[in-house]
């Protein structure tokens, strides 16, 4: 039996409205779920709240069987450091380091090594010795995907990880994305407006009208 990584339940939010609510979600070891919807529905909001970082007005979160915003603030930096691997909307690397550099800070934080079989399938391996600033915005993007996967995180939060992409580049991310699920038991919840992707994953769901819904 594949163990549940992730159960959201009853999951409501609001800033100033009503953003979403009633909102169930759980992924499983090696399972991907893609989320679309309109800009502004709330995807990247929902996926802060999966990981970690915003905690929901109503429901529940569990990550690995435990119950996510009782726990302590270092336990929640714990989960955040070794447990999950974000990569966002818009990347944060350091600038004005190397690729290489970039990628090593993180796999030192998270005590592992840098696989170059994943720098090597990115096909940024000729790249990584250059500053952050030098590269083009989709070698940047793969660049905070290696960092990301270098940490070896049992659930992958991905917002627009193919954004910056060409089709065939973006194509590239999402098998490295997929077989790396496969190979380390993790799971993978990916915010996308490409349903060329979103079809890729296992569930598709679509944030709209305040609620998350299952598309076939
Ligand atoms: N920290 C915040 N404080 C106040 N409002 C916020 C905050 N974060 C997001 N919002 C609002 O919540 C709504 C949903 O934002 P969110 O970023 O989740 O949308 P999204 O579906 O990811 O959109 P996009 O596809 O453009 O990335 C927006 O109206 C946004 O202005
Ligand atoms: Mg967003």
């Amino acid at each position: 039996m594949s163990q549940t990584l992730l159960k959201a339940k009853a999951i409501s939010h609001s800033f100033d409205t009503l953003l979403f609510e009633g909102v169930n979600l759980s992924l499983y070891e090696r399972q991907s779920a893609a989320i679309v919807g309109r800009s502004g529905s709330g995807k990247s909001t929902l996926l802060h709240i999966c990981s970690t970082f915003i905690e929901p007005k109503e429901g529940s979160v569990s990550l690995f069987g435990k119950e996510l915003y009782t726990q302590s603030t270092s336990a929640i930096e714990e989960i955040r450091r070794y447990e999950i691997g974000i990569i966002f909307q818009f990347h944060y690397l350091f600038k004005g380091m190397s690729a290489m550099e970039n990628v090593e800070i993180a796999t030192i934080l998270a005590r592992e090594t840098i696989d170059p079989a994943l720098l090597e399938k990115l096909e940024i391996t000729d790249v990584m010795a250059q500053k952050i600033g030098e590269l083009s915005g989709g070698q940047q993007q793969r660049v905070s995907i290696a960092r990301v996967l270098s940490k070896k995180p049992r659930i992958i939060f991905a917002d627009e990880p193919t954004g910056n992409l060409d089709n065939e580049t973006a194509t590239l991310v999402m098998d490295v994305l997929m077989d790396y699920i496969q190979n380390n038991d993790a799971a993978l919840m990916l915010v996308t407006h490409d349903e060329q992707m979103a079809e890729r994953c296992d569930i598709c769901y679509r944030l709209e009208e305040k609620s998350l819904k299952e598309i076939v």
